[in-house]
């Protein structure tokens, strides 16, 4: 079973969102590992998004990412990266469809509500800046045999 790193973004919590899309993942069978409201300083949000140095939107990404508290989890699950990035939705809420929490929720580019990782290489680096060791529970639910066919 993979790991993956998702935050929700200061947008959604603002917007009281933060039942809703946990729901989602709850629903999907996927299990929370860790989760923690917390407000990254810019620091932080410079590691976590480094690979968009060079982008001409990574300023306005930074000072959005650290305008307010963002809901971090760490999540597990079979093939977890690709089915979080499935319900997560295209990065654009606008281009995103139905049923995704990107196209249920957003509109614009820079409030999309969520984040996910893109890789199991990117999950591991991202849970380790967002989250200590001792923050990661390691338990089982036991509905894994009616989530999993193994
Ligand atoms: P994340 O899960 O947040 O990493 O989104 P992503 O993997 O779907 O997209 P990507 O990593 O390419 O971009 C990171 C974030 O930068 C996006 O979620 C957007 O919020 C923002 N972003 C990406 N492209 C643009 C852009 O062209 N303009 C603006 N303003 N923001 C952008
Ligand atoms: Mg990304």
């Amino acid at each position: 079973m993979e790991r993956t790193f998702l935050m929700i973004k200061p947008d959604a919590v603002q917007r009281n969102l933060i039942g809703q899309v946990v729901s989602r993942l709850e629903q999907k069978g996927l299990k929370l590992v860790a989760a923690k409201l917390y407000q990254a300083n810019e620091d932080l949000a410079k590691e976590h998004y480094a690979e968009h140095v060079e982008k001409p939107f990574f300023n306005k990404l930074v000072s959005f990412i650290t305008s307010g508290p963002v809901f971090a989890m760490v999540v597990e699950g079979n093939n977890v990266v690709e089915v979080t990035r499935t319900i997560v939705g295209e990065t654009n809420p606008a281009k995103a469809a139905p049923g995704t929490i990107r196209g249920d929720y957003g509109i614009d580019l820079g409030r999309n509500i969520i984040h996910g990782s893109d890789s199991n290489e990117s999950a591991e680096r991202e849970i380790g800046l967002w989250f200590d060791k001792s923050e990661l529970n390691n338990y089982k639910l036991n509905n894994e045999n009616w989530v999993y066919e193994k």
